[in-house]
């Protein structure tokens, strides 16, 4: 959570950082503020609220300066404030700093530094660090940093300026992501390639405890014992619209949009209909040996985990656990060699399904990540990772990231299948054909959505609206019901229709507001059942089914969606449910993007 941006250059800094800022928002938006150094001091200039408000400050007061730091914040310690907002500063307005993460020793450290005398302005834990820094200087910025974060435990991602080096922006981060770009007189730093995509494609992805040292003129990177080193300059293939709204009036629905070209992308010289499925580096035959399979995610990627389960069980025939990665650490998992975990995780840096995944190694599993984030820690802490190719990823509420990690998971289920033999020819080739053709079937979903924005008006008053759906619907309408609540604030519960009979069915009376999903031939008829059971109580139900399913003539609405065999069904008939929740909130006029408490990466366990 929360975004860093930071530059050092020849032109304005406080414009650059605005820019960039504006661009990361959605990593947190209680406050925001920026340090630029100016006049021969660092001037700092923050704001609680939206970047808006810290927009409106400067207008009124500006600062000027080639050198800079900013921050946009998702509040851990202390409440969303002024004086918690960064940058924090040393008690002399020296050292201003700027971070994202949580430093876990900071209060050993405040007190050892009130103890020295320091005092402190604001609640966070942040605000050790450019005291730690500033005790530690001795007329050299970088070896100050370096000594200040060998006393840190916890996370952080840093940006560093001092007004007695002026020519100096340092960076350096352990367990949060943090990058430095590359131009020509001048260089940033950013928590997210986005910040800075309209500056430059050419960046550093720093590695845990590694140091960059940026001036106007070049960057110098250092491992935490102070040795210089080299790195590649990693070249960022997407471009600067594809981090922008492109026409649409939210990144959510752009990116619902998206979802075609995303699978396809995604799907790309790894599946097709002649060949073997293609699984990037995984080992076919090391892949045989696992006798049981975890999935660890958390929010939207553990549904994703939820309808993996089921394909790689029906497909290869191994059984699968998913787990909430919050949970999983701490339920003594039965972990050893001959187990694979599949961690699942958009931004890859959830610190939950990191901490999970960590656990996993240290008993001796193959992990094996899914992730959509180059470079990510989740990535780089894996034996072995599939990108989705889903681009960035902006809206909190994620759709997109969704249904790449289930085309994701599916082309998993079937390279397992192929290697183990669990499937014959045929049945093979029908599945490959299927996921082959999905983003043809997704645009068919789309056009559902003229239809589903009327829907929305009819509900969008409601106080709590129900998901029902059995088998793999069931985990669909969970993510359904969870889009809702994130973006609409609208109550929301989900059961698999045969428990409604024991608790639930005593919340329906008139004008209860019912979802049920209904794709699966074989069990449409129960699916039947408990629509009438809620029907007969007064329920407003709308079914999502399809050609084979519709017949839920009980329903008071049925949305008819593209016909898919039950396993790979997910993958389409969330569309509809997404722009469901999307014009849900429209309706009632919320901030789509940015929903209310959510971040889009939560960094903090
Ligand atoms: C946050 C986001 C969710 C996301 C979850 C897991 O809660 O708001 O949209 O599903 O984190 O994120 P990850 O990046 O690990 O997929």
């Amino acid at each position: 959570m929360c975004g860093i941006v930071g530059y050092i250059g020849n032109r304005n800094a406080t414009d650059i950082l605005i820019d960039g800022l504006t661009k990361l928002e959605y990593r947190g938006y209680d406050s925001a503020g920026v340090a630029v150094f100016s006049n021969s001091e660092i001037k700092v200039c923050k704001e609680k609220g939206r970047l808006l408000n810290l927009c409106e400050k400067l207008e009124k007061d500006p600062i000027t300066g080639n050198l800079g730091i900013g921050h946009t914040r998702w509040a851990t310690h202390g409440a969303p404030s002024e004086v918690n907002s960064h940058p924090h500063t040393s008690m002399d307005g020296k050292i201003a700093v700027v971070h994202n993460g949580i430093i876990e020793n900071f209060e050993q450290l405040r007190s050892m530094l009130k103890e020295k005398g320091c005092y402190f302005k604001s609640e966070t834990d942040t605000e050790v660090i450019p005291h730690l820094i500033n005790m530690y200087y001795e007329g050299d910025i970088f070896n100050a940093v370096k000594k200040a974060v060998a006393q840190l435990e916890g996370s952080f991602a840093l940006g560093v300026i001092s007004k007695d080096e002026p020519d100096k922006l340092i960076a350096t981060r352990k367990q949060s992501p943090l990058i430095v770009g590359l131009g020509k007189d001048e260089n940033y730093i950013a928590s997210d390639i986005p910040a800075i995509l309209s500056e430059t494609k050419d960046v550093y992805l720093l590695d845990d405890g590694e140091l960059a040292v940026l001036t106007r003129d070049g960057v110098t990177l250092y491992d935490s014992e102070g040795n210089e080193v080299t790195k590649e300059i990693y070249k960022v293939t997407f471009s600067e619209n594809a981090a922008q709204k492109e026409g649409y009036d939210h990144f959510m629905l752009k990116e619902i949009h998206e979802q075609p070209r995303a699978i396809a992308d995604t799907l790309r010289g790894r599946l097709s209909l002649d060949l073997p499925v293609k699984f990037d580096d995984l080992d076919g035959e090391l892949i045989k040996k696992f006798k049981k399979i975890y999935i660890v995610a958390c929010g939207t990627a553990y549904h994703a985990g939820l309808i993996g389960k089921t394909a790689i069980e029906r497909l290869a025939k191994v059984p699968v656990s998913v787990e909430l990665a919050s949970e999983f650490r701490y339920n003594n998992p039965l972990i050893d060699s001959e187990t694979l975990v599949i961690a699942i995780s958009q931004s890859g840096e959830t610190a939950d399904t990191l901490a999970g995944m960590r656990l996993a190694k240290e008993c001796g599993a193959y992990v094996l990540s899914i992730t959509n984030v180059v470079g990510s820690s989740v990535s780089r802490e894996s034996d072995t990772t599939f990108y989705t190719y889903a681009g960035p990823e902006i809206s909190v509420a994620s759709t997109k990231a969704y249904t790449t990690q289930l085309a994701s998971l599916y082309l998993f289920a079937m390279f397992l299948a192929e290697n183990k033999g669990t499937l014959t020819d045929a049945e093979l080739s029908d599945i490959k054909s299927e996921l082959y053709n999905m983003p043809q079937a997704i645009e068919e979903a789309l056009k559902l959505e003229d239809e589903v924005k009327e829907l929305s008006k009819k509900i969008y008053k409601e106080q709590d609206i129900y998901y029902l759906g059995r088998g793999v619907d069931y985990a669909v309408a969970m993510e359904a019901s969870l889009k809702l609540k994130e973006i609409s604030y609208i109550h929301s519960e989900t059961y698999a229709g045969g428990e409604l009979k024991h608790g639930p069915i005593a919340l329906i009376e008139d004008g209860t507001v019912v979802i049920a999903v209904s794709t699966d031939k074989s069990i449409s008829a129960k699916m039947d059942s408990n629509i009438k059971e809620v029907v007969t109580r007064g329920a407003y139900t709308i079914c999502f089914a399809n050609e084979e399913t519709k017949a839920s003539h009980e329903s008071s609405h049925v949305v008819v969606m593209p016909n898919r065999s039950s396993v790979l069904a997910p993958i389409t008939s969330i569309v509809p449910l997404q722009l469901l929740a999307y014009y849900v909130a429209i309706n009632k006029g919320y901030d789509i993007d940015k929903p209310r408490n959510l971040a889009k990466s939560v960094t903090v366990e």
